[in-house]
């Protein structure tokens, strides 16, 4: 087991491309009209035809629904937060937040009160650890889905992960965990039931927003719980195992981060480090063939023979549920064992989150690789679904999903939504992205008609069902570009060009920099010793349409440090006001058309802790080239140029807000007239040392129970909301 710390920062990069792919180097800018503002917003943020805000029900006047867009704004009208190391969550004056769900609080009513202690059980009837992404679905006063309602709804939260047992304290169990195999089947059944995906419904009631114990919607879906596969994985060889000889199903998502809503109304999740769960001994390459594909593709997606998997859930008993997590060659054959296991990992799944009985769909078109987000492009009639995802692993890259099926708008009104769903998810051409040094791009298809695909003899792709299980090769063979670590993406409402954050690159080095990574450093500063791309970039795509081959691209924003003193660190000249690192979550607004940024640093955190910044970005190509100077431990230099969009002022990007200690911001929502925000404060305390697992004084963080909220000392994932306090539109 890796001995180095494996905070979230570290697990969430702990693949590392080493395929030897060859390296290659409009938009409506012009204020929109309320009416176009309001067509640009349906569409582009899954809002859909359904109802448009603004446009309907207007006439309750309780005032809880829509009753007029704000317009996307033109200022941020908040100053900016300071930098804080404080335990506690800092937030724009004007502004105030309540936590409303936290890790282990019960979602019934027979489900005891969370005791906080590491005794606490039945996890698959109480929130999840490590709340991530998160999406809005709103419910009438009569409990009826509602675009337009703005005080009830549904939150689908992402539970990505929990803490490791091996490092850290790991707070839901009393005694911090065992480190050792096998691992006791009490911890692993309480560490397979808090991963996964929450729905928990949330009110506002008189301005005191809380969730629905008892709500008939709540719902949790964790690693034993059924999933159908769909797309071309399903029924394929590939998927064939003990549970699924017919391979069409599998039980459970895992390691969910990034979500994303369909223009017709389903909440997407994307899984991200599942790779990691996994084990095989030793000898599996052997029995399985050294130089076979299956041992390639396993090898490609971080899961090499012998090496233990990150909690050693397949130890815990020789019963199925466990045992599912060794996925060796062990029996006859693939129906006898759990070798294809890891093959019904790494998709998007898609929900309807207003229906808990409905199982998940695994749509395996959109590829299997490490998924964050899913950005839909806005929808245009008669056109395909489009969509863009990253792939979060170092040097790995960014990709498009274009539906065979056109869009029809009727079908954002359909009640049998994983029917529209398999309509658009389960067909349809990937794309990966190549950029090249002029700040041009190409979208290069990933299917077995691209010749350079269906002849390749290093690794062959015969069937549909090749491409998405090995999504990462079919892109290393078209030569996509190698990136920063892709992590969250949104589309810009304004104008549709597409955002993508790259968290960071500790493997960048000056040699194999390239325009669209182009920074490589070595920070010497006391205290700091880090190299490569340390703080990350976010880079932005504009089209003609989203169906286009190529794109035109440049750095939005690179992130850094206000006062590094280098001007290769801090290329986009941030101040206290807006300095950060390590962006991972962004999602653009669909009320008000600000692009909020979210991080999970951990090369900042002597000077601050995570953060959420909002952002009223220009447009591809608004700045100036600008040339990296990247030095080399001898001094001398690669000097890469780049474009650079136009310098953020802190007028158009500024923090809004920083969380409590060793957290991550990640996961974004808001109610449809702009006034309530949701996010996600993930892990605060992660840090603390499992030597203290009993010295409440030396935990890290004590949020949330130190700002209010439930008991105990231990720290807790929790969702919160974020209201301005004079009932106005959030960053007006
Ligand atoms: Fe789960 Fe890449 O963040
Ligand atoms: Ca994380
Ligand atoms: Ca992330
Ligand atoms: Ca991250």
């Amino acid at each position: 087991m890796s001995k180095e710390p494996r905070t979230s920062a570290l697990i969430d990069a702990e693949i590392n491309n080493e395929s030897k792919n060859p390296e290659f180097e409009q938009v409506l800018s012009a204020r929109l009209s309320r009416r176009g503002m309001l067509r640009g917003a349906v569409g582009a943020t899954g809002l859909g035809m359904m109802g448009v805000p603004g446009l309907t029900h207007a006439a309750n006047p309780g005032a809880t629904h829509v009753a007029a867009m704000p317009g996307y704004l033109s200022t941020l009208g908040f100053g900016a937060v300071a930098k804080s190391l404080a335990d506690r969550i800092s937030i724009a004056e004007g502004y105030e937040y309540q936590i409303i769900y936290a890790l282990g609080d019960p979602l019934d009513a027979q489900t005891p009160a969370f005791k906080n202690d590491g005794t606490d059980t039945d996890f698959h009837r109480r929130a999840g650890d490590h709340h991530d992404g998160m999406e809005w679905f709103g419910l009438s006063a009569a409990g009826r889905p509602s675009n337009t309602y703005t005080s009830r709804g549904l939150l689908a939260i992402n539970h990505e992960a929990t803490t490791d047992e091996k490092l850290t304290s790991f707070f839901i169990h009393a005694n911090g965990g065992t480190a050792t195999l096998p691992r006791p089947v009490a911890e692993v059944d309480k560490e397979l039931a808090i991963h996964g995906i929450s729905v928990v419904e949330v009110e506002a009631q008189h301005g005191k927003w809380s969730y629905k114990k008892a709500s008939k919607f709540n719902r949790r879906v964790t690693v034993n719980t059924e999933v159908e596969l769909h797309g071309p994985l399903r029924g394929s060889s590939l998927a064939t195992t003990k549970y699924s000889k017919d391979g069409k199903v599998t039980r459970g998502t895992v390691n969910n981060c990034g979500t994303g809503k369909t223009p017709w109304g389903t909440f997407v999740s994307g899984e991200e480090n599942w790779n990691g769960y996994f084990f095989r001994d030793a000898q599996d390459d052997q029995r399985r063939g050294k130089d076979s594909k299956e041992v390639a593709g396993l090898n490609r997606y971080g899961r090499k023979a012998g090496v233990a998997s990150r909690h050693g859930w397949e130890s815990a008993s020789s019963d199925d549920k466990y045992v599912r997590w060794n996925n060796g060659a062990l029996g006859a054959s693939a129906s006898d064992d759990y070798r294809n296991e890891m093959n019904t990992y790494g998709y998007v799944v898609e929900m309807d989150a207003y229906n808990p009985s409905l199982h998940l769909r695994k749509r395996s078109a959109l590829g299997r690789f490490a998924h964050e987000s899913v950005s839909f492009a806005k929808t245009t009639p008669g056109q395909p679904v489009v969509a863009y995802m990253g792939d979060d692993a170092r040097n790995e890259y960014i990709y498009k999903y274009v539906s065979d099926a056109k869009w029809d708008p009727r079908d954002a009104r359909a009640s049998d939504k994983l029917a529209i769903g398999d309509k658009y998810l389960n067909k349809g051409k990937l794309y990966a992205a190549r950029f090249l040094e002029n700040g041009a791009g190409e979208w290069l298809e990933l299917s077995l008609s691209n010749p350079v695909i269906g002849n390749s003899k290093a690794f062959e792709f015969k069937t549909d069902a090749d491409i998405v299980v090995y999504t990462r090769i079919a892109a290393d063979t078209v030569g996509a570009t190698k990136m920063d670590r892709p992590e969250w993406g949104g589309v810009n409402p304004k104008n549709g060009e597409v955002y993508i954050t790259l968290t960071n690159n500790s493997t960048r080095t000056p040699d194999n920099t390239d325009a669209a990574n182009p920074r490589s450093y070595l920070d010497l500063r006391a205290g700091k010793s880090q190299t490569g791309n340390v703080n990350g970039h976010i880079i932005r795509m504009g089209e003609g349409k989203p169906t286009d081959n190529e794109f035109k691209w440049d750095v939005y924003v690179f992130a850094g440090e206000a006062n590094s003193g280098d001007s290769n660190i801090n290329l986009s000249n941030l101040t206290d006001a807006n300095d950060m690192s390590s962006p991972d979550g962004l999602v653009f607004s669909p009320t008000t058309g600000i692009c909020w940024i979210q991080t999970d640093d951990g090369a900042y955190t002597d000077e601050t802790n995570c953060m959420m910044l909002a952002a009223i970005p220009g447009r591809v190509g608004d700045g100036v080239k600008k040339t990296v100077n990247n030095l080399r431990e001898d001094g001398s230099s690669k000097d890469v140029s780049t474009l650079v969009g136009k310098e953020p002022t802190e007028a158009t990007l500024k923090r809004f807000f920083v969380g409590p200690r060793d957290c991550e911001i990640t996961g974004w929502a808001e109610t449809p007239d702009g006034k309530a925000m949701f996010i996600n404060i993930q892990h605060p305390g992660e840090g603390t040392k499992m030597a203290d697992i009993g010295n409440p004084s030396k935990f890290t963080s004590q949020w949330p129970t130190n700002a209010g909220y439930g008991v105990g000392n231990r720290p807790r994932s929790a969702t919160i909301v974020i209201t301005k306090k004079d009932g106005g539109v959030i960053g007006s």
